[in-house]
């Protein structure tokens, strides 16, 4: 499938998805003079011997390595790949290969749209977040001082490689971590996705994911082709993300890291209470959003001292217009708005029915 339109904002992408992708990009590579793989510790040991098996004549010595990790998405990194590709005297007719999870692919991203003034890239994402998220949109780039994805660009890879083959070393937090934003994409957009996994666990998919992977990584394709520059339609996919990177943000604080999954479901049950309230969310399909997320992940508990820092979290966010935050909301299972203003009292509220104490 190739993107059709230049509506995006962005350059159009190749989409490889499903079993024997990784076949096609023999030829692919024989338009590049020279051909990198940028890898961490992790994907070069697990996912690197699949690429060279399946995708054929790789040069063993143009592989960048770099350690995993988030820790490692800064500038510092960047600098090293960068390095790396002036030694191996790369030029904009080479192709930098971006293997791995979310890390790799928006630092290896930056990392090839900023060498020379840009050279392509492809994104191989290996966890089940890269293939349903992090390597589609064309957002690449790294943290900055505290602050997430702070340097970056909006540049799109010239391919993506959705191959469900290298999620079978993936450990199950992480599974379960990218499992959230397949149930985002049902509960903001796909009803069908939604029925197909809403009576299952994040365990009870693994064994017959492919479609949905596919499924959940077209909706994010269909939204950011419309909307490449997050101009509108692209903000529906921040759904639970507000009170998530909140909550994210303060478990990492407290020295207690959550995954960004976890921390999303429980921000898609606040903002789903919030939907019930706003957007006329009807309680039916609360109770059914609930119920598809307490499935797979259990509660946070957090003290209710600290609900004001949380609001302030929010504010932080990039989505504070005037004087309230915006948050993305349901109007039923498969349907949602974007930039709805929320008192900081209803946000408030809404930790309190999560937490269960309020109904
Ligand atoms: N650009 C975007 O639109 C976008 C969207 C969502 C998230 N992100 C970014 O994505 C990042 C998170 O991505 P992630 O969750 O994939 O994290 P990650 O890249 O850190 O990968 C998680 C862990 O899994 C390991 N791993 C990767 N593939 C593996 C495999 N097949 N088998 C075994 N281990 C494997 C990695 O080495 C790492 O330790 C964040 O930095 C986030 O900001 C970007
Ligand atoms: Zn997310």
């Amino acid at each position: 499938m190739q993107s059709e339109n230049l509506k995006s904002g962005l350059n159009p992408v190749n989409y490889w998805m499903g079993k024997d992708s990784l076949e096609k990009l023999q030829t692919l590579f024989e338009e590049f003079s020279k051909v990198f793989v940028l890898v961490d510790e992790n994907t070069q040991k697990y996912c690197l011997p699949v690429l060279l098996e399946k995708a054929g004549t790789l040069d063993a010595d143009r592989i960048i390595s770099v350690p995993s990790g988030e820790e490692f998405k800064n500038l510092k990194t960047v600098s090293f790949i960068w390095e790396k590709l002036t030694e191996m005297a790369a030029s904009r007719d080479s192709l930098l290969i971006n293997l791995g999870g979310g890390v790799i692919t928006d630092m290896g991203g930056f990392a090839a749209a900023t060498f020379k003034r840009g050279m392509s890239f492809i994104n191989i994402p290996t966890t089940l977040l890269g293939q349903v998220d992090a390597a589609l949109g064309g957002k690449t780039g790294v943290d900055f001082q505290e602050f997430k994805n702070h340097i970056g660009t909006f540049t799109n890879p010239l391919a993506v490689v959705v191959d469900p083959v290298f999620l079978k070393t993936l450990d199950d937090l992480q599974w379960k971590s990218g499992f959230a934003e397949v149930l985002k994409y049902g509960f903001i957009m796909d009803k069908p996705l939604l029925d197909n996994i809403g009576n299952r666990s994040y365990q009870q998919i693994k064994d017959d994911s492919e479609m949905i992977i596919i499924n959940s990584a077209r909706d994010k394709i269909r939204v950011v082709e419309e909307d490449g520059l997050e101009k509108g339609l692209r903000k529906i996919l921040n759904f639970g993300h507000t009170a998530g990177h909140a909550l994210e943000t303060w478990f990492l604080k407290s020295g207690n890291p959550i995954t960004h999954g976890e921390a999303v479901a429980a921000g898609m049950i606040c903002e789903s209470w919030l939907s019930n309230q706003l957007t006329g969310l009807s309680d039916e399909d609360l109770k059914k959003v609930i119920d598809i997320i307490d499935r797979s992940f259990n509660r946070l508990s957090f003290p209710a001292s600290v609900f004001e820092e949380l609001l302030q979290l929010t504010r932080q966010d990039k989505k504070v217009r005037g004087n309230l935050s915006r948050f993305s909301l349901l109007k039923n299972c498969g349907e949602s708005v974007f930039d709805v203003p929320v008192e900081d009292s209803l946000f408030v509220q809404s930790l309190e029915f999560y937490l269960g104490r309020q109904k």
